[in-house]
């Protein structure tokens, strides 16, 4: 059984086939990376396996379960939690604050009751901030936890969302482009993280413009063209792949 298994599928906009019968699944604790040109559906992927998007036929396999179609919140709650290409969070609220409230579909008595001082939800609050302070840590975030989140730098913007994506306490994460505006040194950071997190048993799916981060870091790669498969492989395999090098890679390769 894989964690996720995506099968024939398709996401039409009127006669525009953002993804016309993708096919792939994941396998445990790996690091799986969409590839592709802009407008290759990547996004419109994501969006469908998240359940931002119904997607126009196909299934998405989750935990043994056909997710096609959910609501965005039932898949999150369900254990698939994910980042933004255009980066979401509570601007005005503290990096902690961001991360109490992404932690509230794992709060059995609701995220009000969790900020209130009423005894019998302290010891519940107690290890509700202490899980904060934990994802937190992961993500190198710790000295940060009273800054307002939209006064950060955008790196660190992109670690807080991580950081709230595992604050939902999903298995599977995917992620829109971690690394887009980042310099060099933050998108080796986010590289350790990312390895980091598969350490700890995530399962992880990403997409990346950046070459030398997806080939550093993935198990398997695929590769998207006008919304179709093309190629998926190692990325020894994708990067000698003649199909890839023409429709895409052409000579970033070295
Ligand atoms: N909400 C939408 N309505 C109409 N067309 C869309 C919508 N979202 C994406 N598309 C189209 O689907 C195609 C794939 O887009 P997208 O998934 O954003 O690509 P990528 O993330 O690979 O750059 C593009 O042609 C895009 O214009
Ligand atoms: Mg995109």
């Amino acid at each position: 059984m894989y964690p996720l298994e995506v099968k024939a599928l398709s996401k039409h906009f009127g006669g525009i086939r953002a993804i016309e019968e993708i096919s792939f699944h994941t396998k445990d604790r790996t690091i799986l990376s969409i590839i592709g040109p802009n407008g290759a559906g990547k996004t419109t992927l994501f969006n469908c396996l998240t359940g931002f998007m119904k997607p126009t036929r196909g299934s998405i396999i989750f935990s043994e379960r056909d997710i096609s179609g959910l609501s965005a919140d039932k898949i999150n709650r369900m254990g698939i939690a994910r980042t933004f290409q255009n980066i979401r969070l509570f601007r005005d609220m503290t990096v902690l604050e961001n991360v109490l409230v992404a932690q509230h579909t794992k709060i059995r008595s609701g995220l009000f009751s969790a900020i209130t001082q009423l005894p019998l939800f302290k010891r519940e609050e107690r290890t509700i901030r202490e899980k904060a302070y934990e994802y937190l840590e992961l993500l190198g975030l710790e000295t940060h936890v009273d800054k307002v989140s939209g006064s950060m730098p955008y790196g660190e913007q992109r670690k807080l969302e991580i950081a709230r994506a595992l604050a939902t306490g999903a298995s599977l994460l995917l992620f829109d482009e971690p690394t887009a505006g980042m310099n060099p040194q933050e998108t080796s950071e986010m590289m350790r993280i990312i390895m980091n997190l598969r350490e700890l048993g995530k399962t992880i799916i990403l997409i990346e413009h950046d070459m030398r981060f997806v080939m550093g870091i993935s198990d398997r790669i695929i590769v998207l063209d006008h919304g179709v498969k093309i190629a998926e492989g190692s990325p020894e395999e994708i990067k000698t792949n003649p199909m890839v090098i023409e429709a895409y890679l052409g000579k970033e390769t070295h």
